[in-house]
């Protein structure tokens, strides 16, 4: 036997089942390249252990000063290392890029896929057997697992949970929601120059993900559902000590993960995903979501439709009472007992035999949780079965003439006698246009008006910006309107509300129907009949089509013109077109080709 082969043999021993690590093919060997590899690996990680041979598992940390939401993630990166020592492992960290949502502009979304190639790509061309995933903002968590998804080696996610929640003038102050109702108010004069810079210093609150449920919770609750987590800890506030011993366990269970096989293309399964749209709708959760889900649903080549996640979510009882669907915030969500208690109160809806990264399946979850606690009080946001905030669901798919391939609504989030509403257009094009009109007290605008936002969506913005929330006129505003019918191929924060039918496809840049609108053309809602139509004769919208051609883009080059030209309408997730669909050839992809760099 060679000395290759012995060290192969040793590998095998490694991982208890006869299966040989992926880190072999750089590290086992009695060559000189085997031998450089060991004491690179050696090199960058000193201490005691650095000659132990064992899974190496890949910390992939985004945490990062640009972005606060992520920073608990420093601490919890420690944490997971040393359950990964504990477990026989070595632990690896290295950085990701970090989504920030609040700072990136012009939206966190345009880099959500160059951070999933970028997870990939490291996955792909190092010397790793699995991987814990640390991600907490919007866009960090679904560009993460996306990647992981693609490469299939063992991966469990962990995050850095909710920053706690802000106070102001007495009142408690969930993110971002309470902002958007504050600028209103400011808007409209009951807010002066000392409260609203007050406001700015009751929101620096520290660390942490925002404490409603908008996307960065809600993903979190999702991969919880779909399997991606340890049980529990997906609502864990930030700075709270259950965080760090979750790590710890994630690192400890990313190691078994590899020795019993266990990989995301075992977890990410129909049910998997009929499992977390339910749980979607229950928490009145990010219509981000959506989106991320289309888009992970791709890259494990699960189908996805709008209709699918319509029709899943007949039937579900929302039962997250959280902003900005609901009243509480996240920390009371998981005083409520978080994701298991919820799933719990949903078992009748979910696949038991739905299996997770952390060893047990969904139903032996269910039968271990708790049940829910302080139901109505601060202690908890969790309503039980009996008691929803409303039922069917918490979002809508209309499609129409306007939205040939679907738009989104969270129903959940509307004002309910708008959800069948006809009414003119008052269009924008594009961001600053919004911006500058919608303040202008000249602005021709009635409260039935319907407010329209084109050349938003993921070609035009490019990224699909949250911007869809559209502001109420500023007249309107100071008049006390809070809500307008909107329509738009933007994204909104899940941290927003409204009556905005979002995600319009196809998008105005490619020529979708939302460019050809006017100021004054009629424009038809109807949730429950599921049509959003522009009322205007097909001769005359012929004629605009004639007429139109795409806006002119901005010089683009690097990342942002790769992704005009590749990616995808929002009912696909807005993922790039080559990154979807796994092959024989894609699996192979990620065995190894060492050799000399
Ligand atoms: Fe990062 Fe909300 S802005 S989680």
């Amino acid at each position: 036997m060679t000395g290759n082969g012995q060290h192969q043999r040793r590998a095998a021993d490694v991982t208890g089942h006869g299966t040989r690590l992926r880190s072999a093919a750089w590290l086992d060997g009695d060559d000189e390249v085997a031998l450089a590899n060991r004491a690179a690996l050696a090199s960058a990680r000193p201490g005691p252990e650095r000659y132990v041979r064992g899974p190496v598992i890949g910390i992939a940390n985004s945490a990062s000063e640009l972005n606060p939401c992520n920073q608990p993630l420093r601490e919890l990166a420690g944490a997971v290392a040393r359950g990964v020592r504990e477990a026989g492992g070595i632990p690896a960290e290295f950085p990701t890029i970090s989504l920030g949502e609040d700072l990136m502009k012009p939206s966190a979304m345009l880099y959500r896929n160059l951070l999933a190639i970028e997870i990939e790509e490291m996955i792909r061309s190092s010397p790793l057997d699995g991987i814990v995933l640390l991600a907490n903002c919007d866009k960090t968590v679904p560009g993460a697992v996306m990647g992981a998804a693609s490469a299939d080696i063992p991966t469990i996610l962990v995050t850095g949970g909710a920053r706690a929640p802000a106070s102001f003038r007495g009142r408690r102050i969930g993110t971002g929601t309470d902002l958007w109702r504050l600028w209103d108010e400011r808007r409209a004069g009951a807010l002066d120059d000392a409260a609203w810079q007050e406001l700015e210093r009751c929101l620096g609150s520290g660390p942490g993900a925002c404490n409603t449920m908008g996307t960065a919770s809600t993903m979190a609750v999702l991969c919880e559902a779909l399997g991606l987590m340890m049980p529990g800890s997906a609502t864990i506030p930030a700075g709270d000590p259950r965080g760090a011993a979750a790590a710890t366990e994630a690192g400890r269970r990313a190691v078994a993960a590899v020795r019993d096989g266990t990989r995301p293309s075992q977890i990410l399964t129909p049910a998997a995903f009929g499992n977390a749209i339910r749980v979607l709708h229950a928490i009145g959760g990010s219509t981000n979501a959506v989106i991320h889900l289309a888009a992970l649903a791709g890259r494990v080549g699960v189908a996805f439709s709008l209709e699918e996640f319509q029709r899943l979510g007949s039937g579900v009882p929302m039962l997250a009472d959280v902003e900005p669907s609901g009243a509480g915030l996240m920390q009371d969500f998981d005083a409520g007992g978080g994701v298991p208690a919820l799933l719990r109160e949903l078992s009748a809806l979910l696949d038991p035999a739905a299996r997770t990264v952390a060893g047990p399946t969904i139903g032996e979850i269910i039968a271990a949780a708790p049940a829910v606690k302080g139901d109505g009080e601060w202690g908890g946001a969790i309503r039980p079965l009996g008691r929803p905030l409303r039922r069917d669901g918490a979002f809508a798919v209309v499609r129409g003439s306007l939205a040939p391939d679907g738009s989104v609504i969270k129903t959940s989030a509307a004002a309910p006698e708008l959800l069948r509403h006809r009414g003119p257009a008052v269009v924008f094009r594009g961001y600053d246009d919004m911006r500058r009109r919608a303040e202008d007290p000249d602005l021709e605008v009635t409260p039935d008006s319907v407010l329209v936002l084109a050349g938003c969506g993921p070609v035009g913005g490019p990224g699909m910006p949250e911007w869809g929330m559209i502001p109420i006129p500023a007249r309107l505003a100071a008049a006390g309107v809070r809500d307008m019918v909107r329509v738009t191929d933007a994204r909104m924060s899940g941290t927003s509300y409204g009556t905005v039918f979002l995600h319009v496809a196809p998008e105005a840049a490619i020529g979708g129907p939302l460019a050809l609108v006017r100021d004054g053309d009629l424009i038809d809602v109807d949730v429950t009949a599921g049509v959003l139509n522009l009322d205007v004769p097909a001769g005359e919208l012929a004629r605009r089509r004639a007429a139109w051609s795409p806006p002119p883009s901005p010089h683009l080059r690097g990342w942002p013109a790769l992704y005009r030209d590749h990616v995808m309408q929002a009912p696909e997730g807005c993922d790039l077109d080559f990154l979807t669909a796994p092959t024989a050839a894609h699996r192979r992809f990620v065995e190894p080709v060492v050799g000399r760099s």
